[in-house]
């Protein structure tokens, strides 16, 4: 019979306590990835998600196939609004619920820039949220943070009166990184879980999505070698000391491509899983 270890849940739970924890013991006082991480990381990453075009993104254009001027959307670990923003001029209302609060503050400043009136913020995580239910509900790039993914989107599941969706990466970075990571940690990175763990945690709660992978073109490009060795510095977990800048600067110097003004990972796409399910308790659909 199977033990609680075999359980999808549990080996979620694993990987990513054992990913977090690595990730602090190698970046501490950065806060938690799970929690004040994003809070300094904001404005960078709104700049990079802009630069790489969330209007064409196929997970928007798969949210405008169910969604219309009279729906609501609750968005699980907005962010700094990317999906949330552009939604949310198509629809109802938009609840962006996340715990940071240096993202829903530039969330908050771009939606005021925008005029986009009809955007609720909610500072909190998902699991302790209280936000009522919505007709569309979904989180994008945000479950491989998440140790309890189970009660996440039990919650989430919970949450929706017509489609629920997971946005999750399709191949980790850390296989594209590994060689480099191994330079300078001396041992491979611990893993996450793919989105392959999702749905296996998923079927645990009797649900069986749908699925589509869908090729997320890396339009990341940096202007000097500074930048990148900014980037991967951090990717990487490495500390701010000049040793360490100068030898990441030797090594990215050799493994990007392109030129000066322009350079980029030898990466040219990543693939990405839309994992779409009807919820549970639709009226009129049998309970699993
Ligand atoms: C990689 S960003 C993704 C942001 C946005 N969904 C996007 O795709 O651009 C991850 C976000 O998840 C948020 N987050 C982390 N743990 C969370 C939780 N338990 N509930 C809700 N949001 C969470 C972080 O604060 C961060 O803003």
């Amino acid at each position: 019979m199977a033990g609680d270890e075999d359980l999808a849940s549990v080996r979620w739970h694993r990987l990513v306590t054992c990913r977090l924890e690595e990730t602090e013991r190698l970046s501490p006082g950065l806060g938690t990835l799970n929690g004040a991480f994003w809070d300094r990381r904001a404005e960078r990453y709104a700049a990079s998600t802009n630069a790489t075009d969330t209007a064409d993104d196929p997970f928007l254009r798969r949210l405008r196939r169910v969604t219309h001027p009279s729906s609501t959307a609750i968005d699980i670990g907005a962010g700094t609004g990317r999906f949330a923003l552009p939604l949310a001029a198509e629809v109802k209302e938009v609840t962006a619920v996340d715990p940071s609060a240096g993202m829903l503050d530039v969330l908050r400043r771009d939606a005021r820039r925008l005029e986009v009136r009809n955007v609720t913020t909610v500072q909190e995580r998902w699991e302790e949220a209280s936000t009522g239910v919505a007709d569309v509900v979904f989180s994008a790039f945000v479950l491989t943070l998440v140790p309890e993914a189970r009660r996440f989107l039990a919650k989430l599941d919970a949450a929706a009166r017509q489609h629920a969706f997971l946005y999750l990466g399709g191949y980790s970075a850390d296989a594209v990184l590994d060689p480099l990571w191994r330079h300078f940690h001396g041992a491979p990175r611990a893993p996450g879980p793919s989105y392959l763990d999702a749905l296996a945690v998923l079927r645990e709660l009797g649900i069986e999505p749908e699925v589509k992978v869908v090729e997320l073109i890396n339009r990341r490009r940096f202007a000097t070698l500074h930048e990148a060795v900014e980037h991967y510095r951090e990717a990487l977990l490495l500390a701010d000391l000049p040793d360490v800048r100068r030898e990441l600067e030797g090594l990215l110097a050799i493994w990007l491509l392109g030129r000066r003004g322009a350079l980029r990972s030898p990466l040219r796409a990543t693939p990405a899983a839309i994992i779409h399910w009807r919820p549970r308790q639709t009226p009129g659909r049998s309970p699993r």
